[in-house]
């Protein structure tokens, strides 16, 4: 029981990565307050947890929403331990010309903005528990990747940012880590896959980009993700973790 009474702030936990990481916080003693763009997924996806745990929609791209959000959080737990900034976006699949306005923002205010908004709101609340907050970036903000400038760039963006944000908030006792997957099957990387010139040839490809040999499910990076929001990760900051299997390691073809 790594995470014994301590309330997690999760968002994107409805689906994907972000459920394997409420279902691991969970099984590790944590309540864990689910946010995602859908009220019913969030609020199911709580219920499976158990009892004790809540789940409802805020978009986190809006500043006014993760405030109720966050107020909401400390009304019913009086406390936050962990904001694990997990909810992203990931299309277009495009080169950066091809990027519509319409198409960069969205990245943009989803995968930054929302992590604003969230540390805008939660840090006084992690002062007082002397909590810590995980980014779920992306390996492909530390490597790049064809057909994906701007949501790389958020990513890369990312990774910078939790840097700083451990340097700014390391006098408060406040940890600030990333942990970076690959790939991961998740209905992100599904409609990804779909917008591939071979969806067909796809899964092979997802295999072997990855050295140990399988494309994972999210269980990989929940377990990664317990180790750096419990205290076990204590004198753990500015840590960008690679959860990828190997994915940017040697040389390729
Ligand atoms: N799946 C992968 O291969 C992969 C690889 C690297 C990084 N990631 C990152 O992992 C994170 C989770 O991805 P996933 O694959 O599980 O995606 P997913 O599409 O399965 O889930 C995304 C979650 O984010 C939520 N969300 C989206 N926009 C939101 C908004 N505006 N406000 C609140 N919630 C919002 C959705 O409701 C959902 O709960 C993302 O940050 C993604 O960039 C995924």
């Amino acid at each position: 029981m790594r995470l014994k009474d301590k309330l997690v702030f999760l968002t994107g936990g409805s689906t994907g990565i972000g459920f394997h990481c409420a279902a691991a916080y969970a099984r590790e003693g944590a309540k864990v307050v689910i946010v995602a763009l859908d009220e019913a997924e969030s609020s199911a996806a709580a219920r499976k947890l158990g009892d004790g745990h809540i789940g409802f929609a805020c978009n986190i791209a809006k500043d006014a929403e993760v405030k109720a959000a966050i107020e909401r959080t400390l009304a019913a737990y009086g406390r936050i331990d962990v904001i694990h900034n997990n909810a992203g976006v990931a299309s277009p699949s495009k080169p950066l010309h091809e990027t519509s306005d319409a198409e960069w923002d969205l990245l943009m205010d989803v995968n930054l903005r929302g992590v604003l908004h969230t540390t805008r709101h939660g840090l006084d609340a992690l002062r007082t528990s002397k909590g810590n907050i995980l980014n779920t970036s992306s390996l492909v903000g530390v490597i790049g990747q064809s057909l994906h400038a701007a949501y790389t760039a958020t990513k890369g963006a990312l990774n910078t940012l939790t840097k700083s944000m451990a340097l700014d908030y390391a006098p408060y006792g406040v940890r600030v880590n990333a942990v970076c997957p690959a790939g991961v099957w998740t209905p992100m990387l599904r409609q990804w896959a779909s917008e591939q010139p071979d969806p067909a040839g796809i899964n092979r490809y997802l295999d072997d980009i990855h050295p140990l040999g399988y494309c994972p499910e999210g269980d990989v990076i929940a377990d990664a993700s317990v180790f750096l929001v419990s205290d076990e990760a204590r004198f753990v900051t500015g840590h960008i973790m690679h959860v990828s299997g190997g994915a940017e390691i040697g040389y390729r073809r």
